[in-house]
């Protein structure tokens, strides 16, 4: 399947070597070297789309265009729709893990307000409709939800209307930047992998990036420094920490659809309960906070 794509890629005429590159989830994402050149060929699972884990395969390939236009994401050199595939620049850098996010900051920044500059996606991402999404997709198959979910949902309905009182113009985001999705290439930082983009609040991109990286209160408010210079308020803060609280509440049910529906396909070294476990921990944690009112008044405000 694989040496099928690769065959009628014109750019890989000639002896290939194909490695396979560690570290993604989902989707085949292959190092090409071929003719003294290197590229990346990134093959999409229709499955990951078919369970309701990723924007369409189409709009990922759309999108992965128009980041790559704005800089933030590789070059695209080719696609092949039939075979769902992309064939990218090969960002020559480092994949940062989450221990280096908090020395990138202002490169991350930078990266984030490219991409939310660029051309608008043809699609809308909302991570409360996305929490909606797999609640009835873990009722549908039975996946059951994490201890003391089902309680939380009244209070996550609050932060939804509160997030909603003056809502920010929307702008194409990445909605999934754990720190793998970042490449150093020297000062400058790239983002790969766009399953998820889609237009958002770029509050929710930056809330998102410090769940992931699990940057504490001082971490959060520096990223958001970075990203708005002059322009943060306390109201962006507040928005940016609420959506933190959401991206831990809502990617905790990702795993959850993940190792229900696609298990058997699932990374043999990544322990996907773990990951839930921790995430919903985080989340919890979140939500109780004595703070929690305090935000939810400063960005209806
Ligand atoms: N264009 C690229 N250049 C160099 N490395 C890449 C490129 N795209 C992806 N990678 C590497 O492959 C890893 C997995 O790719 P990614 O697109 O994030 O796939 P997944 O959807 O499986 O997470 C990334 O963390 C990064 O290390
Ligand atoms: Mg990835």
């Amino acid at each position: 399947m694989l040496d099928e794509i690769v065959a009628r890629v014109p750019e890989f005429a000639g002896p290939v070597e194909l490695t396979v590159i560690k570290g993604g989830l989902s989707h085949r994402v292959v190092r090409v070297d071929a003719g003294g050149r290197r590229f990346v060929l990134r093959v999409l699972d229709p499955a990951v789309t078919e369970a309701g884990l990723g924007v369409s395969m189409d709009q990922e390939i759309a999108n992965t265009v128009l980041a790559a236009e704005t800089g933030a994401g590789p070059r695209v050199l080719r696609v092949l729709p039939d075979q769902h595939a992309l064939v990218l620049e090969y960002v020559d850098g480092v994949t940062l893990s989450a221990a280096d996010v908090p020395c990138r900051l202002e490169g991350i920044a930078a990266a984030c307000r490219r991409l939310h500059s660029g051309r608008p996606f043809g699609n809308e991402f909302d991570i409360f409709d996305k929490l909606a999404e797999f609640l009835a997709l873990c009722d549908r198959h039975g996946l059951g939800l994490p201890d003391g979910y089902a309680e939380q949902l009244p209070l996550v309905a609050r932060i939804r209307e509160a997030l909603s009182a003056r809502p920010l113009p929307r702008v194409p985001c990445h909605n999934d930047l754990l720190a793998e999705n970042f490449i150093a290439d020297g000062d400058r930082v790239r983002i790969v992998d766009y399953q998820l983009s889609g237009q958002n609040d770029p509050c929710f991109e930056l809330g998102d990036i410090a769940a992931e990286a699990l940057l504490d209160v001082d971490g959060v408010t520096r990223l958001a420094a970075a990203y708005f210079g002059a322009a943060l308020t306390d109201q962006l803060l507040a928005r940016v920490r609420l959506y933190l609280t959401m991206s831990n509440v809502t990617w905790t049910l990702w795993f959850r659809v993940h190792s229900g529906l696609l298990g058997g396909r699932a990374a043999a070294d990544f322990d996907y309960a773990a990951e839930a476990a921790a995430k919903w921990g985080r989340a919890l944690s979140d939500l109780g906070d004595r703070g929690l009112g305090e935000l939810l008044d400063t960005v209806r405000r």
